[in-house]
């Protein structure tokens, strides 16, 4: 391992970046300031409030305490590789049709960590969800209308599912 920059390849959202850096750079710097991806929030830079969440092949990965070189190779997907404005992630049109911002801060971490869940358990029940999401803080309080999200959510990727299912039988 070496502090000094040198060139590498991040596979982000699908597409491939050449980053210039050290390869023990934080992964949430790289991807705010050098590829402009700032869905991952930077809140304490200690692992400890997930606001800078983003997934390392498919799992939820804290980018402030994860350097560039334990991403190599990875896909690395960032709160935009989800949905754009005009076609939402079912996901991110559960947190808008449950109003579950306040200040907003935290909704990259919850939106990033219930889509790994979700991926895994389309059916959670709550005491999962609050499981799921106890180590992202929210320092608004809106963990109610949050749980409240990820149900939706589940509910718009069942309708999804059948839709698609509906339109090849
Ligand atoms: S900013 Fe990464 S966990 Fe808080
Ligand atoms: S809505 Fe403000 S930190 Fe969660």
């Amino acid at each position: 391992m070496t502090n000094r920059p040198a060139q590498f390849v991040l596979k982000v959202n699908g597409a491939t970046h050449v980053v210039s850096a050290s390869v023990r750079t934080p992964l949430l710097y790289l991807l705010r300031n050098d590829l402009a991806l700032n869905g991952p929030k930077f809140g304490c830079g200690l692992g400890e409030c997930g606001a800078c969440t983003v997934l390392l092949d498919g799992v939820p990965t804290r980018a402030c305490v994860t350097t560039a070189e334990v991403a190599l190779g990875r896909e690395i997907t960032t709160l935009e590789g989800l949905g754009t404005r005009t076609a939402l992630h079912p996901v991110q049109q559960a947190f808008i049709e449950e109003q579950a911002a306040q200040c907003g801060y935290c909704l990259n971490g919850m939106i990033m960590t219930a889509k790994a869940l979700l991926d895994r358990d389309p059916h959670p029940d709550v005491a999962t969800i609050q499981h799921e999401l106890s180590r992202n803080l929210c320092r608004c309080g809106t963990h109610v209308e949050i749980v409240r999200a990820v149900q939706r959510a589940a509910q718009l990727l069942a309708e999804r599912a059948d839709a698609h299912d509906g339109a090849h039988v």
